[in-house]
Protein backbone atom coordinates (compact mmCIF):
# COMPACT_ATOMS: atom_id res chain seq x y z
CA UNK A 1 0.00 0.00 0.00
CA UNK A 2 1.39 3.36 -0.98
CA UNK A 3 1.86 5.75 1.89
CA UNK A 4 -0.14 9.00 1.91
CA UNK A 5 1.69 12.03 2.15
CA UNK A 6 0.61 15.68 3.03
CA UNK A 7 2.67 18.62 2.32
CA UNK A 8 1.60 22.28 2.64
CA UNK A 9 2.41 25.55 -0.10
CA UNK A 10 2.14 29.00 2.23
CA UNK A 11 1.17 31.48 -0.11
CA UNK A 12 2.83 34.62 1.96
CA UNK A 13 4.54 36.51 -0.64
CA UNK A 14 4.15 36.46 -4.76
CA UNK A 15 7.05 35.31 -5.45
CA UNK A 16 9.53 32.34 -4.75
CA UNK A 17 13.67 32.39 -5.28
CA UNK A 18 16.40 29.95 -5.94
CA UNK A 19 16.73 29.26 -2.16
CA UNK A 20 13.04 28.29 -2.11
CA UNK A 21 13.70 26.00 -4.71
CA UNK A 22 16.50 24.71 -3.37
CA UNK A 23 14.89 24.71 -0.12
CA UNK A 24 11.45 23.11 -0.44
CA UNK A 25 10.25 23.01 -3.87
CA UNK A 26 12.68 20.41 -5.41
CA UNK A 27 11.47 17.83 -2.20
CA UNK A 28 8.44 18.26 -3.48
CA UNK A 29 9.31 17.25 -6.88
CA UNK A 30 10.97 14.36 -5.22
CA UNK A 31 8.20 13.02 -3.62
CA UNK A 32 6.00 13.36 -6.54
CA UNK A 33 8.40 10.95 -7.98
CA UNK A 34 8.65 8.33 -5.05
CA UNK A 35 6.53 5.64 -5.98
CA UNK A 36 5.92 4.24 -2.43
CA UNK A 37 3.88 7.41 -2.08
CA UNK A 38 0.91 9.35 -2.64
CA UNK A 39 1.25 12.60 -2.46
CA UNK A 40 -1.70 15.10 -1.70
CA UNK A 41 -0.49 19.26 -1.81
CA UNK A 42 -2.72 21.77 -0.48
CA UNK A 43 -2.29 25.14 -0.48
CA UNK A 44 -2.63 26.60 3.40
CA UNK A 45 -4.27 29.66 2.08
CA UNK A 46 -5.68 29.85 5.84
CA UNK A 47 -2.39 29.57 7.19
CA UNK A 48 -1.49 32.31 4.98
CA UNK A 49 -4.14 34.77 5.92
CA UNK A 50 -2.11 34.72 9.70
CA UNK A 51 0.21 36.95 7.80
CA UNK A 52 -1.80 38.66 4.48
CA UNK A 53 -5.03 40.19 5.33
CA UNK A 54 -4.82 41.96 2.58
CA UNK A 55 -8.11 40.57 -0.04
CA UNK A 56 -6.28 41.16 -3.45
CA UNK A 57 -2.53 40.57 -2.28
CA UNK A 58 -4.02 37.55 -0.84
CA UNK A 59 -5.82 36.31 -3.85
CA UNK A 60 -2.61 37.46 -5.91
CA UNK A 61 0.01 35.47 -3.98
CA UNK A 62 -2.27 32.08 -3.65
CA UNK A 63 -2.30 32.08 -8.00
CA UNK A 64 1.62 33.24 -8.54
CA UNK A 65 2.73 30.46 -6.01
CA UNK A 66 0.51 27.52 -7.35
CA UNK A 67 1.38 29.15 -10.91
CA UNK A 68 5.34 29.09 -9.71
CA UNK A 69 5.22 25.62 -8.16
CA UNK A 70 3.43 24.27 -11.45
CA UNK A 71 6.38 26.24 -13.50
CA UNK A 72 9.20 24.44 -11.22
CA UNK A 73 7.85 20.93 -11.97
CA UNK A 74 4.93 19.72 -9.23
CA UNK A 75 2.99 17.82 -11.68
CA UNK A 76 -0.89 17.77 -10.94
CA UNK A 77 -1.16 14.36 -12.32
CA UNK A 78 0.84 12.98 -9.85
CA UNK A 79 0.47 15.29 -6.92
CA UNK A 80 -3.15 15.93 -5.62
CA UNK A 81 -3.39 19.73 -5.52
CA UNK A 82 -6.05 21.47 -3.73
CA UNK A 83 -7.29 24.89 -1.63
CA UNK A 84 -7.68 24.18 2.02
CA UNK A 85 -9.80 27.57 2.44
CA UNK A 86 -12.95 26.95 0.57
CA UNK A 87 -13.55 23.27 2.64
CA UNK A 88 -15.24 24.22 5.74
CA UNK A 89 -14.36 21.31 7.80
CA UNK A 90 -11.09 22.21 8.16
CA UNK A 91 -11.82 24.82 10.78
CA UNK A 92 -14.66 22.73 11.86
CA UNK A 93 -12.00 20.10 12.78
CA UNK A 94 -9.57 22.22 14.12
CA UNK A 95 -12.53 23.42 16.91
CA UNK A 96 -13.06 19.86 17.73
CA UNK A 97 -9.36 19.39 18.45
CA UNK A 98 -9.52 22.79 20.33
CA UNK A 99 -11.57 21.83 22.74
CA UNK A 100 -9.11 18.69 23.10
CA UNK A 101 -6.26 20.56 23.96
CA UNK A 102 -4.72 21.50 26.87
CA UNK A 103 -3.25 25.39 26.83
CA UNK A 104 -0.11 23.74 28.73
CA UNK A 105 0.34 21.78 25.47
CA UNK A 106 -0.02 25.12 22.81
CA UNK A 107 2.50 26.49 24.99
CA UNK A 108 5.05 24.76 25.04
CA UNK A 109 5.47 24.51 21.09
CA UNK A 110 9.18 26.04 20.15
CA UNK A 111 7.06 28.40 17.40
CA UNK A 112 5.06 30.10 19.58
CA UNK A 113 7.42 30.47 22.33
CA UNK A 114 9.89 32.01 19.80
CA UNK A 115 7.31 34.18 19.16
CA UNK A 116 6.00 34.95 22.92
CA UNK A 117 9.77 35.73 22.80
CA UNK A 118 9.60 38.07 20.19
CA UNK A 119 6.65 40.37 20.26
CA UNK A 120 5.17 42.24 23.04
CA UNK A 121 2.22 40.98 24.61
CA UNK A 122 -0.08 43.46 22.51
CA UNK A 123 1.33 42.41 19.54
CA UNK A 124 0.85 38.80 20.26
CA UNK A 125 -2.36 37.22 18.11
CA UNK A 126 -4.14 34.09 18.73
CA UNK A 127 -3.31 32.55 15.69
CA UNK A 128 0.52 32.15 16.68
CA UNK A 129 -0.94 29.95 20.03
CA UNK A 130 -3.25 27.29 18.36
CA UNK A 131 -2.23 27.29 14.48
CA UNK A 132 -1.25 24.14 15.01
CA UNK A 133 -4.30 22.41 15.91
CA UNK A 134 -5.46 23.98 12.53
CA UNK A 135 -2.31 21.94 10.86
CA UNK A 136 -3.27 19.16 13.26
CA UNK A 137 -6.55 19.07 11.35
CA UNK A 138 -5.16 19.96 8.19
CA UNK A 139 -3.29 16.26 8.35
CA UNK A 140 -6.46 14.29 10.30
CA UNK A 141 -8.93 15.01 7.76
CA UNK A 142 -7.43 13.11 5.14
CA UNK A 143 -5.95 9.68 6.63
CA UNK A 144 -1.93 10.53 6.14
CA UNK A 145 0.56 8.67 6.92
CA UNK A 146 3.44 10.81 6.26
CA UNK A 147 4.27 14.61 7.02
CA UNK A 148 7.32 15.66 5.32
CA UNK A 149 8.88 18.66 7.46
CA UNK A 150 12.06 20.68 8.61
CA UNK A 151 12.77 19.38 12.06
CA UNK A 152 11.22 23.35 13.34
CA UNK A 153 7.56 21.68 12.20
CA UNK A 154 8.67 18.07 13.76
CA UNK A 155 6.93 19.45 16.91
CA UNK A 156 3.54 19.84 15.28
CA UNK A 157 3.00 16.69 13.48
CA UNK A 158 3.56 15.19 17.06
CA UNK A 159 0.82 17.46 18.27
CA UNK A 160 -1.41 15.90 15.45
CA UNK A 161 -0.48 12.56 16.44
CA UNK A 162 -1.25 12.50 20.29
CA UNK A 163 -4.31 14.45 20.04
CA UNK A 164 -5.05 11.92 17.39
CA UNK A 165 -4.10 9.04 19.85
CA UNK A 166 -6.14 10.87 22.55
CA UNK A 167 -9.38 10.93 20.63
CA UNK A 168 -9.16 7.48 19.44
CA UNK A 169 -9.08 6.44 22.71
CA UNK A 170 -11.64 8.39 24.03
CA UNK A 171 -14.35 8.48 21.22
CA UNK A 172 -12.58 5.24 18.89
CA UNK A 173 -10.70 4.77 15.77
CA UNK A 174 -11.46 7.57 13.91
CA UNK A 175 -7.44 9.19 12.91
CA UNK A 176 -4.76 7.35 11.33
CA UNK A 177 -2.11 8.17 13.27
CA UNK A 178 0.42 10.40 11.33
CA UNK A 179 4.61 10.02 11.76
CA UNK A 180 6.89 13.11 10.83
CA UNK A 181 8.83 12.42 7.21
CA UNK A 182 12.19 14.90 8.89
CA UNK A 183 13.59 16.45 5.63
CA UNK A 184 17.50 16.24 5.68
CA UNK A 185 18.63 19.83 6.46
CA UNK A 186 18.92 21.51 3.30
CA UNK A 187 22.31 23.39 2.63
CA UNK A 188 21.39 26.87 3.62
CA UNK A 189 21.65 29.21 -0.11
CA UNK A 190 23.21 32.39 0.66
CA UNK A 191 21.78 35.33 -0.81
CA UNK A 192 24.13 38.27 -2.90
CA UNK A 193 24.71 39.88 0.64
CA UNK A 194 26.23 36.12 2.38
CA UNK A 195 23.20 35.98 4.58
CA UNK A 196 20.95 33.61 4.48
CA UNK A 197 18.88 33.77 0.72
CA UNK A 198 15.50 35.27 2.13
CA UNK A 199 12.96 37.73 1.15
CA UNK A 200 13.06 39.95 4.55
CA UNK A 201 16.71 40.56 3.54
CA UNK A 202 16.41 41.90 0.14
CA UNK A 203 18.91 39.75 -1.12
CA UNK A 204 17.15 37.07 -3.33
CA UNK A 205 17.78 35.64 -6.93
CA UNK A 206 13.71 35.78 -8.10
CA UNK A 207 12.73 32.57 -9.69
CA UNK A 208 11.00 35.28 -12.13
CA UNK A 209 14.37 37.85 -12.11
CA UNK A 210 14.64 38.43 -15.68
CA UNK A 211 18.26 38.04 -17.26
CA UNK A 212 19.09 41.80 -16.66
CA UNK A 213 18.09 41.96 -13.19
CA UNK A 214 19.74 38.51 -12.70
CA UNK A 215 23.35 39.79 -14.49
CA UNK A 216 22.97 42.81 -12.20
CA UNK A 217 21.81 41.27 -8.57
CA UNK A 218 24.80 38.59 -9.71
CA UNK A 219 27.26 41.30 -9.92
CA UNK A 220 26.61 42.53 -6.87
CA UNK A 221 27.00 39.25 -4.72
CA UNK A 222 29.49 40.10 -1.84
CA UNK A 223 33.38 38.32 -2.43
CA UNK A 224 36.80 38.88 -0.22
CA UNK A 225 39.11 41.14 -2.12
CA UNK A 226 41.51 38.28 -3.08
CA UNK A 227 43.68 39.26 -6.04
CA UNK A 228 43.47 36.75 -9.09
CA UNK A 229 46.77 35.41 -8.48
CA UNK A 230 45.50 34.08 -4.56
CA UNK A 231 44.42 30.72 -3.60
CA UNK A 232 40.85 30.67 -3.25
CA UNK A 233 38.45 28.94 -0.31
CA UNK A 234 35.43 27.61 -2.26
CA UNK A 235 33.38 27.00 0.96
CA UNK A 236 33.64 30.84 2.05
CA UNK A 237 32.63 31.88 -0.87
CA UNK A 238 29.23 33.73 -1.88
CA UNK A 239 29.36 32.56 -5.48
CA UNK A 240 30.46 29.06 -4.80
CA UNK A 241 27.66 28.47 -2.15
CA UNK A 242 24.87 29.83 -5.05
CA UNK A 243 26.85 27.74 -8.20
CA UNK A 244 27.18 24.75 -6.48
CA UNK A 245 23.51 24.35 -6.35
CA UNK A 246 23.56 24.08 -9.98
CA UNK A 247 26.67 22.12 -10.50
CA UNK A 248 27.06 18.09 -11.42
CA UNK A 249 29.24 16.53 -9.05
CA UNK A 250 31.92 16.43 -12.19
CA UNK A 251 31.56 20.14 -13.12
CA UNK A 252 31.82 20.55 -8.81
CA UNK A 253 35.26 19.27 -8.55
CA UNK A 254 36.12 20.81 -11.47
CA UNK A 255 35.13 24.39 -9.95
CA UNK A 256 36.48 23.30 -6.72
CA UNK A 257 39.95 22.54 -8.16
CA UNK A 258 39.88 26.37 -10.24
CA UNK A 259 39.12 27.67 -6.71
CA UNK A 260 42.34 26.19 -4.91
CA UNK A 261 44.61 26.41 -8.25
CA UNK A 262 46.13 29.74 -8.98
CA UNK A 263 44.68 32.06 -11.08
CA UNK A 264 40.54 32.63 -10.49
CA UNK A 265 38.96 35.72 -10.67
CA UNK A 266 35.66 36.28 -9.06
CA UNK A 267 34.48 38.39 -12.44
CA UNK A 268 34.33 35.02 -14.34
CA UNK A 269 33.17 32.83 -11.81
CA UNK A 270 30.09 35.46 -11.66
CA UNK A 271 29.52 35.47 -15.29
CA UNK A 272 29.95 31.67 -15.23
CA UNK A 273 27.16 31.78 -12.14
CA UNK A 274 24.58 33.94 -14.06
CA UNK A 275 25.21 31.15 -17.20
CA UNK A 276 23.85 29.04 -14.67
CA UNK A 277 21.03 30.57 -12.95
CA UNK A 278 19.93 31.67 -16.79
CA UNK A 279 19.75 28.36 -17.64
CA UNK A 280 17.75 27.14 -15.02
CA UNK A 281 15.57 29.80 -14.78
CA UNK A 282 14.36 30.24 -18.51
CA UNK A 283 12.15 27.07 -18.65
CA UNK A 284 10.98 27.90 -15.45
CA UNK A 285 9.62 31.51 -16.81
CA UNK A 286 8.63 30.02 -20.10
CA UNK A 287 6.49 27.36 -18.62
CA UNK A 288 4.87 29.96 -15.94
CA UNK A 289 4.07 32.21 -19.10
CA UNK A 290 1.88 29.88 -20.48
CA UNK A 291 -0.32 28.79 -17.31
CA UNK A 292 -3.58 31.14 -17.08
CA UNK A 293 -5.65 31.90 -14.29
CA UNK A 294 -8.97 30.07 -15.32
CA UNK A 295 -6.81 26.47 -16.15
CA UNK A 296 -5.36 26.71 -12.76
CA UNK A 297 -9.20 28.23 -10.90
CA UNK A 298 -10.48 25.05 -13.08
CA UNK A 299 -8.53 22.38 -11.74
CA UNK A 300 -8.62 23.93 -7.71
CA UNK A 301 -12.28 23.68 -8.11
CA UNK A 302 -12.39 19.98 -9.12
CA UNK A 303 -10.13 18.71 -6.75
CA UNK A 304 -11.53 21.18 -4.08
CA UNK A 305 -14.86 18.95 -4.36
CA UNK A 306 -12.88 15.45 -4.25
CA UNK A 307 -11.33 16.95 -1.27
CA UNK A 308 -14.18 18.54 -0.11
CA UNK A 309 -15.71 14.83 -0.39
CA UNK A 310 -13.01 13.04 1.46
CA UNK A 311 -12.76 15.98 4.61
CA UNK A 312 -16.77 16.07 4.95
CA UNK A 313 -16.96 11.81 5.46
CA UNK A 314 -14.20 11.98 8.06
CA UNK A 315 -15.97 15.02 9.91
CA UNK A 316 -19.35 12.62 9.92
CA UNK A 317 -17.15 9.88 11.51
CA UNK A 318 -15.92 12.45 13.93
CA UNK A 319 -19.42 14.21 14.79
CA UNK A 320 -21.20 10.63 15.06
CA UNK A 321 -18.13 9.62 17.64
CA UNK A 322 -18.48 12.45 19.84
CA UNK A 323 -22.22 12.66 19.94
CA UNK A 324 -22.78 15.77 17.54
CA UNK A 325 -24.26 13.77 14.58
N1 LIG B 1 2.89 25.03 9.31
C1 LIG B 1 3.49 24.58 8.10
C2 LIG B 1 4.70 25.46 7.79
O1 LIG B 1 4.80 26.55 8.32
C3 LIG B 1 2.52 24.62 6.94
C4 LIG B 1 1.41 23.67 7.15
C5 LIG B 1 0.16 23.99 7.53
C6 LIG B 1 1.46 22.27 7.00
N2 LIG B 1 -0.61 22.87 7.61
C7 LIG B 1 0.16 21.81 7.29
C8 LIG B 1 2.46 21.37 6.62
C9 LIG B 1 -0.14 20.44 7.25
C10 LIG B 1 2.15 20.02 6.57
C11 LIG B 1 0.85 19.56 6.89
O2 LIG B 1 5.55 25.06 7.03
Amino acid sequence: MKKRVITALTPSSDQLHIGNYFGAIKQMIDLQNNEDYEVLMFISSLHAFTKVQDAAQLRHNISMFVKIYLACGVDPERIFMFDQAPIAWHTQLTWILSCMTHMWFMQRMHVYKDAAAKWTADALNVWMFCYPILMAADILLYDIDLVPVGQDQKQHVEYARDIAEKFNRQFGDVFVLPDALIQSEVAVVPGIDGRKMSKSYDNFLWLLDTPEVLKKKVKLIVTDALPIEAVKNPDTCNVYNILKLFLSPEEDIIVRKRYTDWGLGYGVIKEELYQKVVEFVAPIQHRFSQLDDTMIEQMLLANGQKANDIASKKIEQVYKAVGLL
